[in-house]
């Protein structure tokens, strides 16, 4: 047997249809925010995040699934999405149609991380992004819609982790104060996080090295937002008023920097109880630069990606019923012996024109077969058909809940079966 491969999952009928239920879900929402799909493919130049999400990320770092294709090219499966949608957007110059760009998209991600419960090395994202607006009334609308998409799916009491990472004029002198602050602390920094304090400060405050941990939480650690501009601190205040009368909860986390080198100003995050101390359940930011450091004209973006594995793993209960009974079948159809297939199948055929959910059981094994296998699938009624009811142009109904069994005209099939379906089921 050839198994899976580590850090990769199949996802298994009855519960792709809970992530059906998701991303129609996610779909939905954006759509009334007026988002629009984007796909773009699952590997890219790996130049392309090298620039993006940094050189000393840990993604890039250590990560990446990064080969050279038989042309000799190095190529990389997309760790994340927001590279390749800002590249898209550079190469077929959308900026040049003017005004403000919403996109989405869902699709796998590829990471080389240690698997664990909501790590995969395989996972999916459900992400938006906004090209082309600044102000802080965008930023805010992102957390709307998100928070709106959320409570959807029936999540209660989340919020939202903020910070703001200035921008890269403003970083200079934060960077200085951290340096002054780390040398102070001699013999703390493993080798990774002193090469994190050389390359790219910042990033050291998102260290997974346990001793940095009760560091990073010293209130006597330089925070980049008491290094903020003029122009950043309203910005982000005003995204705070904003979030306020909308009613979003958030709280202020002054050493969220987020594991990607593009963001600029606004950074966000979702935690979600039962994922495990460190894992988010979503994640975004504004990157500013990034379109103009692809090569494209200078356009602001904010966006965000949830982690829809995760996403799964905590939806509220509630939710993951609707969405598994949403795609059950409503009917079974039981034909008793091989002679009665053909009308069964006209009988299925009729049904499903009605929008009714028919699992049709061509054996032809006879009523005691058809009606456990229509029990073992939670189908709730069966249709009965043998010679007697082909003669008489009838079909038996059965509520395998209640037990009651019924004749009834064929030309009445669709009324009958109608108000049998509980209201729930009713399409
Ligand atoms: P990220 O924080 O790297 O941001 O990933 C976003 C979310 O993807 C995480 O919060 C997590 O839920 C999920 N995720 C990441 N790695 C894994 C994994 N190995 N297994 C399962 N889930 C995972 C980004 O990717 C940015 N592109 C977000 C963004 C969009 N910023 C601006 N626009």
């Amino acid at each position: 047997m050839i198994a899976s491969q580590k850090g990769t999952r199949d996802l298994l009928p009855p519960e792709t249809r809970v992530w059906n239920g998701v991303e129609r879900t996610a779909r939905g929402v954006f759509a009334l925010y007026g988002y629009d799909e984007i796909r773009t493919p699952a590997f890219e130049a790996t130049e392309l995040f090298v620039r993006s999400v940094g050189e000393s990320t840990d993604i890039v770092h250590k990560e990446m699934y990064t080969f050279t294709d038989r042309g000799g090219r190095s190529v990389t499966l997309r760790p994340e999405n927001t590279a390749g949608v800002a590249r898209a957007f550079v190469e077929h110059r959308l900026a040049q149609a003017g005004g403000v760009h919403r996109l989405y998209y869902v699709g796998p991600q590829y990471r080389y991380e240690r698997p664990q419960k909501g790590r995969y090395r395989e996972f999916r994202q459900i992400g938006a992004e906004v090209l082309g607006a600044a102000d802080a009334a965008t930023d805010a609308e992102v957390l709307v819609m998100l928070f709106d998409f959320l409570g959807r799916l029936g999540f209660t009491g989340l919020s939202v982790a903020l910070n703001s990472v200035g921008t890269e004029e403003e970083r200079p002198g934060f960077v200085e104060a951290l340096r002054a602050w780390f040398s102070s602390k001699e013999g703390l920094l493993d080798a990774d996080d002193a090469r994190r304090l050389e390359q790219n400060p910042l990033r050291i405050l998102d260290s997974k090295n346990p001793k940095l941990a009760e560091w990073l939480a010293d209130p006597s650690l330089p925070a980049m937002i008491d290094f903020l501009s003029a122009d950043s601190r309203r910005h982000h205040e005003e995204l705070l008023a904003l979030l306020t009368s909308f009613r979003i909860p958030y709280r202020i986390e002054p050493r969220l920097v987020r594991g990607l080198d593009y963001y600029t100003r606004t950074v966000f995050e979702v935690t979600a109880q039962g994922l495990g101390a460190q894992d988010a359940l979503l994640g975004g930011g504004r990157y500013d630069r990034l379109i103009s450091d692809l090569g494209g004209p200078k356009t602001p973006g904010i966006g965000f990606a949830i982690g829809e594995d995760r996403l799964l793993d905590v939806l509220p209960a509630d939710t993951r019923e609707t969405f598994l009974g949403e795609g059950s079948p409503q009917v079974a159809v039981v034909p008793l012996g091989p002679e009665d297939v053909a009308e069964a199948l006209a009988l299925a055929a009729e049904l499903r024109r009605g929008g009714i959910r028919t699992d049709l059981d061509t054996s032809a094994k006879g009523p005691g077969r058809g009606i456990k296998g229509a029990l073992k699938k939670e189908i709730p009624l069966v249709v009965l058909l043998g010679e007697e009811e082909r003669r008489t142009g009838t079909f038996v109904v059965k509520d395998l809940a209640t037990q009651k069994q019924d004749e009834c005209p064929r030309e009445r099939l669709l009324d009958e079966i109608g108000a049998r379906l509980r209201p729930s089921q009713a399409t």
